[in-house]
């Protein structure tokens, strides 16, 4: 068991899919969460949940957010230091993929996925890094992507954000340490469509062939990502940083000759 009591994480994107599972992470080693969330009926349902598993209503909060605006970034931070009095972890969760010919991307279509999966995180730091240098340990996670690293035609804006996510990891761990610790997670295939809100959730069983092309046998959940983020902010990860750890089951590893 880690020690997060007391300690702070806000988790953007906190209401679906891999952020309410490191909401779920946090919340297991006894932090206060912060889930800074679009969608109003996901960010509500999550903390529904984690109390009806036995989680204390007081340590999780709930903030309608857009990540690519300024004006609700600052109103996060202040929020969040309102009710929890500090900021230990920033988990730079929340983004969106709009994969189509790269000749019929738009410019609107190219900047909804820049701003909200590179300037969302830039802004969300910015603002609590403050916050984040006063605790001493503090920790900022970029959840980033394999598709920083390698690619399927028609991924041009999400694989751009996702680079520059990685970029963004190691300058920031560079400027603002050695107060904060700044790592990367680069997600391979994580099954989120039984994490979603209650609306919208598919339960999902995939086939031999989705498992089998994975290295260690089967597809990605959203708890290997949680389990990577809560070590990664812990002590026990203290000489880690700037790094972007690959958690995709190998698959970025195996190699692909065409027969
Ligand atoms: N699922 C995967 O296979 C996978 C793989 C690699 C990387 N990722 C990355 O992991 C992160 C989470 O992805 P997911 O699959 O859980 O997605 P998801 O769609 O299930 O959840 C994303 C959550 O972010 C919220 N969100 C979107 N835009 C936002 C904004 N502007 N402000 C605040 N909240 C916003 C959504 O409402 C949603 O609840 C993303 O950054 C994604 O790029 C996912």
């Amino acid at each position: 068991m880690l020690n997060f009591k007391n300690k702070t994480a806000i988790v953007t994107g906190g209401g679906q899919g891999i952020g309410k599972a490191i909401v779920q992470a946090f919340s297991h080693h006894e932090a206060n969460v912060v889930i800074a969330e679009k969608d109003e009926e996901a960010g509500k349902e999550v903390i529904e949940w984690l109390v009806s598993k036995g989680g204390n209503r007081e340590a999780f909060h709930f903030v309608p957010c857009d990540v690519a605006k300024e004006e609700d970034v600052r109103r996060l931070i202040d929020e969040t230091v309102e009710k929890f009095k500090r900021i230990d972890f920033l988990v730079n969760n929340a983004g969106l993929s709009n994969f189509k010919p790269f000749l019929e991307l738009s410019v609107e279509e190219w900047d909804l996925v820049l701003n909200t999966n590179l300037r969302g995180a830039f802004l969300c730091s910015k603002f609590a890094a403050p916050y984040l240098k006063q605790t001493h340990k503090g920790s900022i996670i970029n959840i980033a992507s394999t598709r920083a690293i390698m690619s399927e035609p028609d991924s041009e804006a999400y694989a751009a954000s996702k680079g520059g996510l990685v970029a963004l990891t190691h300058a920031m761990a560079i400027s603002l340490g050695p107060d904060v610790r700044v790592n990367a997670i680069s997600p391979g295939w994580i099954e989120v469509r039984d994490w979603k809100k209650s609306s919208q959730r598919q339960k999902v069983q995939h086939s031999e062939r989705d498992n089998g092309q994975h290295p260690v046998g089967r597809v990605g959940e959203p708890e290997d990502i949680g389990r990577a983020v809560v070590f990664l902010c812990s002590g026990e990860a203290g000489f880690v940083t700037g790094q972007n750890i690959v958690i995709d089951g190998g698959m970025t590893k195996k190699m692909i000759y065409e027969e």
